[in-house]
């Protein structure tokens, strides 16, 4: 599977746990509890969208080459991700705390997506070769360089 393919599995999956986290938010600020209708319905969009993002987010990591040593950036983002995992607990839990969860959520995306894009706290450039893999020749074969400047014509006869 390409980059490009589990770049937009890992975004899908991150919408499907923003919409779920939002949803549960709205429902416990407007006085829900814990048991209502839908409840395994948000449940199972939270999970899924958790598995999906954390898959394509390995998948992007080895699509990158980062799996052997894997960048300080990403381990925040897996914090992160493990904390987007714990909010509905702490939603229902504590439901004065909903609305400020639901705006540090924004934030927290926000960073996660600064990581993934600055990839700071890096000692060597970020690569971008998995980005380009489908422009970039086959391993293997030459890449057609620019000819030679032709040489001035002489004459066989003279040798000038
Ligand atoms: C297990 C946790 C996670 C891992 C391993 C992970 C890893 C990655 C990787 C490797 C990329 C590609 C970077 C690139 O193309 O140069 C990426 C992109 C992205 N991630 Fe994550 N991520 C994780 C969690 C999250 C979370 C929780 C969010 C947001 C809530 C998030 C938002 C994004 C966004 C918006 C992009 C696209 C950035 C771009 O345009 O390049 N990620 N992630």
């Amino acid at each position: 599977m390409s980059y490009q393919f589990y770049k937009v599995l890992h975004l899908v999956g991150i919408f499907f746990v923003l919409l779920s986290l939002g949803g549960i938010a709205l429902h416990v600020v407007n006085g829900g509890t814990r048991e209502f209708k839908n409840r395994k319905f948000i449940a199972s969009m939270h999970g899924i969208g958790l598995l999906v993002s954390f898959v394509a987010g390995f998948g992007l990591l080895a699509k990158l080459g980062f799996m052997r040593d894997l960048p300080t950036w990403s381990i925040m983002k897996m914090v992160i991700w493990l904390v987007l995992g714990g909010l509905p607990a702490v939603i229902y839990r504590k439901p004065s705390l909903a609305k400020p969860i639901w705006l540090t959520t924004l934030v927290l995306a926000g960073f996660a997506a600064y990581l993934a894009v600055y990839k700071p706290f890096m000692n060597v450039p970020a690569t971008t070769e998995g980005a380009l893999e489908s422009q970039a020749p086959p391993v293997g074969t030459t890449v057609p360089t620019a000819p030679p400047p032709a040489e001035p014509a002489t004459n066989p006869a003279t040798g000038q």
